[in-house]
């Protein structure tokens, strides 16, 4: 089982960014814990500020990879592009998002990835990659 988590835009800063909203861990050290909990689970991390590295690394893994868990970020509300990348690879999609984007502002009620995303967890916290990972084990 190969799975690689992709990180949109200002998740480098978690930890110290906005933490009564995405917690006070980095995600080096989640994904630390996550590598030791899903030891059966080859799994990758790739994190970027910029959309079209994001579409690029969807693009890389969406044929040969068995999934891809997707936090886009601000992104998710904005970008046409990730969303069309994920419609033309084969590899599913599971969409997460830390903080639950429908308690927040309106324009985070819109996602351009949920409708095409295999399944959707958001709200969770960090839990939610946990989740997501889980959802492709059989
Ligand atoms: C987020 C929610 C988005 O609205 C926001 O832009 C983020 C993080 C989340 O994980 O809760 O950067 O995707």
């Amino acid at each position: 089982m190969k799975l690689i988590i992709i990180n949109g835009p200002n998740l480098n800063l978690l930890g110290k960014r906005e933490p009564e909203v995405y917690g006070n861990k980095t995600f080096e050290d989640y994904f630390a814990d996550l590598q030791f909990r899903f030891k059966d689970v080859q799994l990758e991390y790739f994190q970027s500020n910029i959309e079209g590295e994001l579409i690029g690394k969807i693009q890389e893994v969406g044929f040969s990879y068995d999934g891809i868990v997707l936090n886009a970020a601000a992104y998710t509300h904005t970008s046409v592009g990730i969303g069309d990348a994920i419609k033309a690879v084969t590899t599913p999609v599971v969409e997460v998002h830390i903080s639950n984007t429908h308690k927040r502002e309106e324009f985070r009620h819109v996602s351009y990835i949920s409708p095409v995303a295999k399944g959707v967890i958001l709200g969770f916290g960090l839990q939610s990659y946990d989740l997501a990972i889980q959802s492709f084990l059989k």
